[in-house]
């Protein structure tokens, strides 16, 4: 018996990266999950690739029609849920010079405004004892430059995780977030990264991060399931799983 089964969890941005991790690790332990994503050519993929028990909906994060949709999905495909991960995310580089109204708006779009109202709309789907894990940044918690409008966004996420994990505690909900460094995706979380872009990523990881390498997409899923199934005394936390870089400082880095 796997140690998921029979747990119904909600997986948003899970067609690639971390979310996909972590979808893949819950149906691995028995787990029925409904994931979503935006990119057709991921769904696509995600519907081949995973089995019986995964339900792939595309669903624009950025979309209150859609959130609300999502919702019936939820409810009709799997009723009440053990788990939701609000994991779908969105960077893009720009100074404070070059920041436009359309880029600001995105971001906070799809990192912000479409965290929030996921959990509104999911909430009263997640049975007593459930659990909510958001994906921030550790950008939220550094001044990166490029970064200002994403680190903001990301850090009203983990504001508003705080607020929720207060509002939810009398119906035993647990909300807590997982906040990544480095981590090898295919986006390394920067939308419209060209190879050579990830590459000069890859290696400023692993030269910056204190345990010398960027993350793995599994790292962080074992963390957002170790916060959503075994953390039962923790509630509120922002969990930085970057291999030190927010937290650890060595001499001569
Ligand atoms: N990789 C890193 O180093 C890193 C570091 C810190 C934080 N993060 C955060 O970690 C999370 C996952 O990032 P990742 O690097 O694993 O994956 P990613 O390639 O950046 O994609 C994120 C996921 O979000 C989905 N998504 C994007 N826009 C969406 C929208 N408007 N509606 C619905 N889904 C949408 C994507 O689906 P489609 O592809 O189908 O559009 C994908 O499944 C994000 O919140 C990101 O900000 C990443």
């Amino acid at each position: 018996m796997g140690r998921y089964a029979g747990k119904k969890a909600v997986v948003t941005g899970g067609t690639t990266g971390m979310g996909l991790a972590t979808v893949k690790a819950l149906l691995e332990g028995g787990a029925e999950v409904l994931l979503t994503g935006l990119n057709e050519k991921n769904l696509e993929a995600a519907r081949r690739e995973l089995g019986p028990r995964a339900h792939v909906v595309r669903s624009d994060t950025a979309s209150l029609a859609d959130i609300d949709a999502l919702g019936r999905a939820v409810q009709e495909k799997l009723g009440e849920v053990d788990f939701v991960f609000i994991n779908a995310g969105f960077a893009r580089f720009g100074t404070l010079e070059q920041v436009t109204e359309a880029v600001y708006d995105q971001t906070f779009g799809i990192n912000t405004k479409g965290a929030f109202f996921t959990a509104q709309r999911l909430a009263p789907l997640v049975r007593k004892g459930g659990a909510f894990v958001f994906t921030t940044s550790v950008a939220d918690l550094m001044g990166s430059p490029g970064l200002s409008v994403y680190s903001g966004a990301k850090a009203a996420v983990r504001s508003f995780a705080q607020v929720f994990a207060a509002e939810l505690l009398p119906r035993g909900i647990r909300v807590n977030v997982v906040s990544p460094g480095f981590i090898k995706t295919p986006t390394m979380g920067v939308s419209g990264a060209s190879p050579e872009d990830l590459a000069a990523f890859e290696q400023e990881g692993n030269t910056v991060t204190p345990m010398k390498r960027i993350g793995t997409v599994e790292e962080v899923a074992r963390a957002a399931l170790f916060l959503a199934f075994e953390a039962t005394f923790t509630t509120g936390v922002e969990l930085p799983v970057d291999g030190g870089l927010t937290q650890v400082h060595l001499p001569n880095h």
